[in-house]
């Protein structure tokens, strides 16, 4: 199989034009179980397991026991990323980072105020968010639409969503960027940059979980973790903490990826905006299409706690397991040809949100502020044309959009 000896999956300059399909389909196709052999890029020198196919995505997903977020074996470190992450002060501590029963007890605490029906109190709050955002773009005409129309939105609502007050929102949002971009470091590696801004957000977080826990009990994620007990203790510091970055990256960086790949991908399709704007009840279903076509969380990482066969292929206790959502939602065993952007494909079970314990707390956050955001442009917007390629994050963790220049053509 000489092709695959050219792949890197922890070589970032590989991700910099966009997610690497392609590779992936050499890898469902030849090696369903692939043993990632260490590279200069690879993680503490380490290889690591590669699972690409959907239906091995979702069996190993289903199977916490097996595939653990924590860790397992004899590794020292776990986690979801390639890159280990140090035990008690992340895995353990984080909700993403933790297996049951307490991320299960956890968890609890935090879904009322995330489903849809508790979500629709903040819908028409959303709305007229989206109508200032997309009328202020409209007044520039030329904008980076990263910037001014898709990033604002998320970082809105989870700051909404989270009890961050709203003016805090943008530096919270710089810290979370600097930590999430790998521009100028490889995995596993802190610059002085990125030390600084996690120094800031410590003090930051700090700080508001002081006042959260001095005020009166609300439903925002922060109240509710600050007060809330599991077998009759509160939960520690470092998990007050870490639940603010967690919830501030994964609420704000990945919405707004899938809302600008979305519009790329609509902008170069003109008949299929306007399918949409004479159909607006396709819009849910176009909106799952979106979220499998940008696929803007590519991968999670799980360890093996036990040694385990998957098709011929011996994964031992302690071997990093990596889960690759973005390769399943390309698995042409589940889409029929996944590479049509389809806006109205369905069923559409696609794993842009995960599968299993784990599957995205913020899912029916992100599918409504999409929803409103496709609205609020479909109604105002006649057209959004690149002016220029789209500028990625240099990141193999998120499909990032750094830049990505525009023009907006009001209707
Ligand atoms: C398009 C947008 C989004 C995508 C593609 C996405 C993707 C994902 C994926 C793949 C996972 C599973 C991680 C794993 O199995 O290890 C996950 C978990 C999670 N997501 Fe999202 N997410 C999105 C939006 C959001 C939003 C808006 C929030 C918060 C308001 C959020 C908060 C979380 C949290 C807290 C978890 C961990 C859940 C747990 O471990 O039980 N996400 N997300």
């Amino acid at each position: 199989m000489p092709k695959l000896d050219d792949i890197d999956l922890a070589d970032l300059d590989r991700f910099t034009s966009g997610f690497p399909y392609r590779d992936f389909d050499d890898l469902r196709r030849d090696a369903p179980v692939w043993w990632h052999p260490p590279t200069a890029h690879t993680p503490g020198g380490e290889g690591f397991w590669v699972l690409s196919r959907y239906a091995d995505i979702v069996a190993a997903s289903a199977d916490g026991a097996t595939f653990s977020s924590e860790t397992g074996g004899d590794r020292v470190g776990g986690g979801t990323t390639l890159e280990d992450m140090p035990m008690e002060f992340a895995v353990g501590a984080l909700l993403n980072m933790m297996d049951d029963p307490r991320h299960a007890q956890f968890r609890r605490l935090l879904t009322p105020s995330t489903t849809p029906r508790a979500l629709r109190a903040i819908e028409e709050d959303l709305r007229r968010r989206a109508i200032d955002i997309v009328d202020a773009a409209i007044a520039k005409g030329d904008c980076d639409f990263l910037i001014d129309v898709s990033a604002e939105l998320p970082l809105q609502a989870v700051a909404d969503l989270a009890g961050v007050p709203q003016t805090d929102r943008h530096e919270l949002m710089n810290w979370a960027n600097v930590t999430l971009d790998y521009e100028g470091r490889e995995v596993g590696e802190v610059s002085d940059r990125v030390a600084q801004a996690q120094a800031q957000m410590f003090v930051y977080g700090t700080n508001l979980l002081v006042r959260k826990r001095s005020e009166s009990p609300t439903t925002d994620l922060l109240s509710i973790v600050t007060h809330a007990l599991i077998d009759g203790e509160p939960l520690s510091e470092n998990e007050q903490r870490l639940f603010l970055s967690l919830i501030v990256a994964a609420g704000s960086e990945t919405t707004r990826n899938s809302i600008a790949i979305a519009m790329s991908a609509l902008s170069e399709r003109p008949q299929t905006w306007e399918q949409l704007r004479a159909n607006r009840t396709l819009l849910p279903v176009a909106v799952e299409e979106m979220l499998r076509w940008a696929s803007s969380t590519p991968y999670n990482r799980r360890t093996a706690t036990r040694d385990i066969e998957m098709h011929g292929q011996q994964i031992r206790a302690g071997d990093k397991v990596s889960l690759w959502w973005a390769s399943a939602n390309r698995d042409d065993a589940v889409f029929a040809d996944p590479y049509n952007f389809d806006i109205e494909r369905n069923p559409n079970p696609h794993l842009a949100f995960g599968r299993g314990v784990h599957f995205c707390l913020g899912a029916s956050l992100a599918r409504m502020e999409m929803r409103v955001m496709f609205e609020v442009l479909l109604d105002r917007v006649e057209s959004v044309t690149l002016t220029g390629p789209i500028e990625y994050v240099r990141s193999n963790k998120h499909s990032g959009v750094r830049h990505m220049p525009v023009t907006i053509n009001p209707r």
